[in-house]
Order: C-alpha cells, then sequence, then structure tokens
C-alpha cells in the first residue's frame, strides 16, 4: 500500500464577519496606517464575534471542503486541527469539531507547531494515509488571535486575525504531495510565545495582571529568523521534489508580513508575483493562513488542478516547513 497517491482533494475557508481596519486601530493604539501597510503589508483583517470560537469557524471550513469533497463526514478516519487557539486545553478542538461534524469514525487530535502547525499536520496526514492505515483525513488550520492579542500593544495587535481553512486528504488518482521538509529549533521558544495559562504559570490574578495570557514577540529577530528558514526550507522542499524553482506555479508563504515574503522570494530567485499574498485582506492567521490562502486561489481559478505550489511556512517554537504539492 505504500505506494498509494496521496494528495489534497478539496478545500474550503472560513473568515469572520467582522472587519477591523487599521482606521479602527489608530483609534485604540499609536498608529497609523501608513506605519501598518508599510511594515507589514495589512490593510484589514476579520475578528471573530464573542461567542464564535476556534471549533466553531473551523466547523465552517470544514463542512465547505468535506462537500466539494463529496464526503460524508462519517467516512473520515483521521482529523486534525492545527491551532494555537483551542477551544480550551482540553478535550482537543478535534474532538470538539468531531461532534459538530458527526464525524464519528475518525481518530482526532489537535497539533501545536504554532504557525507552522497546518504544514507539519498536511505532512503526518500524509503519511498516515501513504502507510495505508488510514485512507480519509480532515487537515484543518483554526485559529481565534484576536483571544490572545494585547489590544494595548501597538507592536503586536495590528498583525494579527482569525478564521479557518481545511483540507479533505485522501487517495488521489496521480500524485499530490512530492516533497516535504520540517523542522524546528526550541533554542528560540522566547522570542514568540504566550508564556501564562499552562502548567508553568497557570492562569491565576498574577498572571492577568502581568498580561501573561496575551503572545509576546520579539519582532525584529523573529523577521530574521523567518526569512532564512522559510527561504532554505522552500529550497531544500524543491530539491528534494528533483523540480526547478520555475516549474512551481505558485508558491503560498504563511502570511506574517509582506516584507517576509519579499525577502525569500528574493533569496529563493522567485518573481514575487508568482507568491499569493492574502495579508492585506487576513491579517496573520497563524496556522490558518496557509489553508486559507490555498482555498482563495482554488476557488477564484488562480490555482487549477495539476499545478505544482510549494507551501512555506514558519512559527513559533521555532517551527518551518515546506511542502511541494501538485493540486
Ligand atoms: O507568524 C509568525 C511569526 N511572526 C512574524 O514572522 C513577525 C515578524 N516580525 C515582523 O513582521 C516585524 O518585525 C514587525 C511588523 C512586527 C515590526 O516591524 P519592524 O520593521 O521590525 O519594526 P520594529 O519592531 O523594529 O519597530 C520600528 C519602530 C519602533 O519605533 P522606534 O523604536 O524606532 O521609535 C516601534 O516602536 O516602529 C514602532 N512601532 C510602531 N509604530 C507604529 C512598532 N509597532 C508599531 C505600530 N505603529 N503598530
Amino acid at each position: 500500500m505504500a505506494d498509494r497517491h496521496v494528495g489534497i482533494r478539496a478545500t474550503g475557508s472560513y473568515l469572520p464577519e467582522r472587519v477591523l481596519s487599521n482606521a479602527d486601530l489608530e483609534r485604540m493604539v499609536d498608529t497609523t496606517d501608513q506605519w501598518i501597510v508599510e511594515r507589514t503589508g495589512i490593510r484589514t483583517r476579520r475578528i471573530a464575534r464573542d461567542d464564535e470560537a476556534t471549533s466553531d469557524m473551523a466547523a465552517e471550513a470544514s463542512r465547505r471542503a468535506l462537500g466539494r469533497a463529496g464526503l460524508d463526514p462519517k467516512d473520515l478516519d483521521l482529523l486534525v486541527v492545527a491551532t494555537v487557539t483551542p477551544d480550551m486545553p482540553f478535550p482537543s478542538t478535534a474532538c470538539v469539531l468531531q461532534e459538530r461534524l458527526g464525524a464519528f469514525g475518525a481518530a482526532c487530535f489537535d497539533l501545536n507547531a504554532a504557525c507552522s502547525g497546518w504544514l507539519y499536520s498536511l505532512d503526518m496526514a500524509w503519511g498516515a494515509i501513504a502507510g495505508g492505515r488510514y485512507r480519509n483525513a480532515l487537515v484543518v488550520g483554526a485559529e481565534k488571535l484576536s483571544a490572545i492579542t494585547d489590544w494595548e500593544d501597538r507592536n503586536t495587535c495590528v498583525l494579527f486575525g482569525d478564521g479557518a481553512g481545511a483540507a479533505v486528504v485522501g487517495e488521489t488518482p496521480r500524485p499530490g504531495f512530492i516533497s516535504s521538509c520540517l523542522g524546528a529549533d526550541g533554542r528560540w521558544g522566547r522570542l514568540l510565545y504566550l508564556p501564562g495559562g499552562g502548567s508553568r504559570h497557570p492562569a491565576s490574578h498574577a498572571t492577568v495582571d502581568g498580561r501573561m495570557h496575551y503572545m509576546k514577540m520579539e519582532g525584529k529577530e523573529v523577521f530574521k529568523q523567518a526569512v532564512a528558514a522559510m527561504s532554505s526550507a522552500a529550497e531544500e522542499a524543491i530539491r528534494r521534489a528533483g523540480m526547478r524553482a520555475d516549474e512551481i506555479a505558485c508558491f503560498i508563504p504563511h502570511q506574517a508580513n509582506v516584507r517576509i515574503m519579499k525577502a525569500v522570494a528574493k533569496r529563493i530567485g522567485v518573481p514575487f508575483d508568482r507568491f499569493l499574498v492574502t495579508i492585506d485582506h487576513c491579517g496573520n492567521i497563524s496556522a490558518a493562513s496557509i489553508p486559507i490562502a490555498l482555498d482563495e486561489a482554488v476557488s477564484d481559478g488562480r490555482l487549477k488542478e495539476g499545478d505544482a505550489v510549494v507551501l512555506v511556512a514558519f512559527g513559533g517554537g521555532f517551527t518551518w516547513g515546506a511542502m511541494a504539492v501538485r493540486l
């Protein structure tokens, strides 16, 4: 069974209705539309309702992907949710989603590799299905980053948004997944993290007073590492695929900063117009960024069946990865 072809059968995504513009942020912190656009490329991002949790957005994206694949949720045997903003520490958001979908034949777990989480999950699903022990996987990236954003910190609050993307992964008539290259370096963990609420600093009045329930980031250093790691991961995935960069129709990078994407394009010698950009209207949605961008481009016809794409991510941990995939 090890030589069966595995790929992405269908995608779906969901963005919450509420739009938060740079002008709105100008009224909240000391910032300007010009600074945000020039330094990040972001114009608007979506923010979930108070009563809308990560699993609610995941359910919307999942139903769209399952519908397009023509797959009954009962036929899923693996359900993975990549997220750093689970509904709660446990049960997993994947189990919450399973109930919502009625996917009771599936093994369910959450995967935390921060912004690289969806790519990590996709790689795991590929291996699980190629190995022959699973047939149909749902791989979801879903985040409510607004819930862990410090809305008084202009260094971070202008960057993030909420949303979900999903892919049905299964057997395909020809090879979908071509190559993968994942990596991590835990020595950099303290540059991008959320200190409170875990076993190190359980939630208390002191952790809340210290704003430890919000994410912290050393933006400048993260930026440099992101460019280096994403460039080498993308090059390695292309090398392992036995392809040349000019054979790749489209690069779909994690959407953290348009300047990071441009620097990666330059470093790997690919014209920036072959990079997919959604950050202008989505902001950074961590694990959901790539599946949302992929779904947008498939839905509006920019990407077609047979196109070779490279997905490339970087995030907290640090974690990174790239995959070459034929749609
Ligand atoms: O998703 C996974 C990983 N995350 C990333 O990859 C993010 C990586 N980092 C970045 O994208 C960028 O570092 C940021 C967008 C976060 C920041 O851009 P930067 O060009 O690195 O700016 P900086 O942090 O060096 O700050 C430059 C100046 C500072 O002022 P001074 O010290 O020069 O007076 C900041 O205080 O910009 C100031 N600043 C702002 N000004 C207006 C920082 N945030 C803002 C803001 N509005 N929102």
